[in-house]
């Protein structure tokens, strides 16, 4: 059994993918399972935190006492992880966010013309929902005592073909986070939709010894609980410091 050594902590996790509308009829989305988050979301559990999990469309159950949100599309994600951030302790981006949506979703189901041969959509980007968090919470702390409003420990995910750590250790500087689990999704049967995964594990405070861990392969469930250990170690140290 886990030690109760979460218990009294929010952690708020994004998990999935989210889903684009393009008309009333069809969508753009991306094959994420949500099974790291939900593993996730039961490992925070399993250690007593109050868990809420923002969820994209995915066929998985809800881990027992885990307070799940239901989400579509990256907007709605973001509505719903501001609305969780503000009381979290800890707060994970484990979503596959669609980096980009329809620059406006049609009224009425796209008809294809009799003798078109294709058709271009307009895209836009949409928000970085982990990073607008993190931003924001640090401008939060500023303006707030500390102890009123500490900054939620922010946790977030890499997916790399190559080059896993220097991308990495970027996109932790780049979108203000405190830790960030990379994984090499190049790696067959590991990652993406997969039931085994690695990672690697880098922190921004130079305070958590060795300031790298490796994460060898097991099952999502496994790395999960690491994956909580070292987020729980950080959040420690961030709070200590
Ligand atoms: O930039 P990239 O998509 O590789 O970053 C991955 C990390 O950022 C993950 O933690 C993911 O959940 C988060 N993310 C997000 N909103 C986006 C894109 C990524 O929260 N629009």
């Amino acid at each position: 059994p886990q030690a109760d050594d979460a218990r009294g902590l929010t952690v708020t996790i994004t998990a999935g993918p989210t889903r684009e509308a393009l008309d009333p009829v069809r969508y753009l989305s991306n094959h994420s399972s949500g099974k790291m988050g939900y593993a996730l979301a039961a490992a925070a559990a399993n250690r007593g935190a109050r868990v809420r999990l923002i969820s994209g469309p995915v066929a998985l159950a809800t881990p027992a006492g885990v307070e799940r949100i239901d989400v579509t599309s990256a907007d709605e994600m973001l509505a719903a992880a501001r609305q969780a951030a503000g009381d979290s302790a800890i707060f994970i981006g484990c979503a596959a966010v669609a980096d980009y949506r329809a620059e406006q979703i049609a009224a009425h189901k796209l008809k294809k013309s009799a003798n078109d041969d294709g058709m271009t959509l307009k895209l836009v980007r949409n928000p970085d929902i982990i990073a607008l968090i993190a931003e924001a919470r640090i401008n939060a702390s500023v303006s707030e005592s500390a102890a009123a409003s500490p900054r939620p420990f922010m946790v977030g995910f890499a997916a790399e073909t190559r080059d896993l750590e220097s991308y990495a250790r970027d996109k932790l500087e780049r979108k203000n986070l405190d830790m960030i689990v990379a994984n090499d999704v190049s790696q067959a049967g590991l990652g993406f939709g997969a039931d085994d995964n690695a990672a690697l594990v880098l922190w921004r405070n130079a305070a958590v010894e060795p300031g790298r861990a490796e994460l060898p392969a097991q099952s999502k469930a496994r790395l999960a609980e690491a994956v909580i250990d070292q987020a729980l170690r950080g959040y420690r140290a961030m709070r200590s410091g």
